[in-house]
């Protein structure tokens, strides 16, 4: 299967969690992780305020689907029994011809700790594989990010590389570790139940 486009029915859901577009109405929710320090170590963003919440929910968040490589999807993650948003989880499509993507995700820390990003990145690869028909699946973090490491571990990814201070990452050099699952992967570990006889 070749890559086409990713058209989600809105939200998705899982076992604890929805998932679906962030909007205006989560400004709040999203400031209080998004604008802490310690919650922007290792991504590339800055400590956000109000204001560059306010544009990217008019531009990087405001995708419903994936039509293009280059794009990215960014979705809430929304506590199915108490309706908080608690974090967000993105999936890439970095290439059309090699069917790749990529995962990262976000959880506010009142909110760690429960397994919501492992459960929310593990929806994000069940969009990229069965319904993008992506080939490879990356995920990639600064080594010193082991909450971020256990989260790919456990969801079966593999790690694949070491690249020691590969970028000057604000202000230091970060050292990458780079994990990846394949399509096959997936599907061995996480059988898909409405293609199973
Ligand atoms: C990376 C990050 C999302 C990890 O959050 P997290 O809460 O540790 O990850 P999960 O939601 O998967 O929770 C897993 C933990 O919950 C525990 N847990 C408790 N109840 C659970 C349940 N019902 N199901 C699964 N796990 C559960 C697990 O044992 C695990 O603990 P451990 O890592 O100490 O072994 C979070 O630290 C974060 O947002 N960091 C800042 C942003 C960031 O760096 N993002 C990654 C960029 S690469």
């Amino acid at each position: 299967m070749s890559p086409d486009e990713l058209r989600p029915t809105y939200p998705i859901t899982t076992e604890r969690l929805l998932l679906r577009p962030l909007t205006a109405a989560d400004t709040e929710a999203l400031l209080a992780y998004r604008s802490r320090p310690d919650v922007c170590r290792y991504v590339p963003f800055l400590p956000m305020t109000p204001e560059v919440i306010a544009d990217r929910l008019t531009t990087y968040w405001s995708a419903t689907d994936l039509t293009d490589e280059g794009q990215s999807l960014t979705l809430g993650i929304e506590v199915a029994e108490t309706g908080q948003l608690v974090g967000d989880v993105i999936l890439f499509w970095h290439s059309r011809k090699h069917r790749g993507g990529e995962i990262g995700y976000v959880v506010n820390p009142e909110f760690t700790g429960k397994g919501y990003a492992t459960e929310a990145a593990l929806a994000m690869l069940r969009l990229g594989f069965e319904d993008l028909g992506l080939h490879r699946i990356v995920g990639r973090i600064d080594e010193r990010n082991e909450p971020s490491a256990r989260v790919l571990r456990r969801l079966g990814m593999r790690q694949e590389a070491r690249l020691v201070h590969n970028e000057l990452f604000k202000g230091e050099w970060s050292t990458e570790v780079d994990f990846a699952m394949l399509a096959d992967e997936f599907s061995a570990r996480y059988p898909d139940p409405s293609r199973s006889a």
